[in-house]
């Protein structure tokens, strides 16, 4: 990777924590917790990575999470997340997690809660990164389920920043999850929602409009809309976009033909980021890397995805601009956001 790509200081705000579970975490994991995986050895693991839409990695994605078990576990999960990223220029991340994928398994909030903590503050310790949580409802679950989560997760709710949606899209819209949203409010959390990765953008205006979210992950499907557009660029709605996940997922065909550089173009405050690393094989530096070598973005241009990854963040202004000023530093010119 372009020595400039790793050095460039970035906000990650797109990242599943048990998206960067690696085959070979999950072996010694299923090993040590005497859980049999679907897979007889890493090579079939690696071959059941040809996915063909996001219901078809899901299946896999919610089958390698089940090795995930003890306090160790999630906190051995997520110190090998931010070790990796450290080499990537990450200065925070902003970290969704599915907790329903492991309550529904009888693994409390007290077990996994105790396992991220740990790891974010290993992250702050040994790398200066800071982090926050995101929790994420499951949306092929009902929206009374995510209701019933939020409220299993009030008194544990330290180091998280805010909720959002994810799982599978299509069939499954945002309005069902206001009383969720409802309640993650009163309790002093802000909202985001995946939309628009593979739902129509009237997903992402209902995120909006419905949930009141502050931020569209993925979002990619806006751009059939020119209303959306509009007002995603009018109200300074930042983007989390994946580039490396659609190409893995299909929501494009090739890494040339994302519409990155168009959303760039159209003023949208786009940010580059992984998804699940782990299973589209590179973490955000090489999105990074991937948007300069196939969609030829300039150092200018990557700089200004690093800088509205730190503007599209939860931090405070004093953080983002000292991030900044570490941008403009680089790059010797003050940093242009989208
Ligand atoms: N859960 C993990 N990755 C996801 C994605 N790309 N879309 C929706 N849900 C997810
Ligand atoms: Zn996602």
């Amino acid at each position: 990777m372009d020595e400039f790509v790793r050095k460039l200081p970035k906000a990650e705000l797109h990242l599943h924590i048990e998206g960067t579970l690696e085959p070979q975490m999950m072996f010694d994991l299923a090993e040590r917790n005497g859980y049999e995986l679907p897979f007889p050895d890493l090579n079939s693991v690696k071959e059941a990575y040809e996915f063909t839409d996001l219901q078809s990695f899901l299946d896999i994605y919610y089958q390698g999470a089940a090795v995930l078990q003890s306090a160790q576990d999630f906190y051995e999960l997520t110190v090998a997340y931010f070790d990796r990223v450290a080499q990537d220029g990450v200065r925070h991340a902003e970290v969704f997690f599915d907790p329903q994928t492991h309550t529904e398994r009888n693994i409390g909030f007290e077990v996994f809660m105790e396992g991220f903590r740990a790891g974010m503050e290993h992250a702050k310790v040994e790398h200066g990164i800071t982090s926050s949580l995101i929790l994420c409802f499951l949306r092929h679950l009902p929206g009374e389920a995510a209701l019933e989560t939020m409220r299993a997760a009030e008194n544990h709710l330290d180091g998280v920043v805010a909720v959002g949606l994810d799982s599978s899209e299509v069939g499954f819209p945002p309005a069902p999850f206001l009383p969720a949203y409802e309640l993650a409010y009163e309790l002093g959390l802000k909202g985001v929602a995946h939309a628009g990765e593979e739902g129509p953008p009237s997903y992402i205006w209902s995120a909006l409009d419905d949930l009141g979210v502050e931020r569209i992950d993925h979002g990619v499907r806006c751009l059939e809309d020119e209303e959306l557009v509009d007002r995603l660029v009018r109200e300074r709605v930042p983007l989390t976009v994946c580039p490396s996940s659609n190409v893995a997922l299909r929501v494009v065909d090739r890494f040339e033909d994302h519409p990155f550089p168009q959303m760039m173009e159209a003023g949208l405050v786009v940010s580059a980021n992984s998804d699940d690393p782990a299973y589209f094989g590179g973490y955000v530096g090489d999105n990074y890397a991937a948007l300069g070598g196939h969609l030829d973005f300039t150092h200018e241009q990557l700089a200004t995805v690093a800088a509205n990854s730190i503007e599209s963040s939860f931090l405070s202004r004093d953080q983002k601009d000292r991030h900044l000023s570490e941008i403009s530093a680089l790059t010797g010119r003050s940093a242009t956001r989208n």
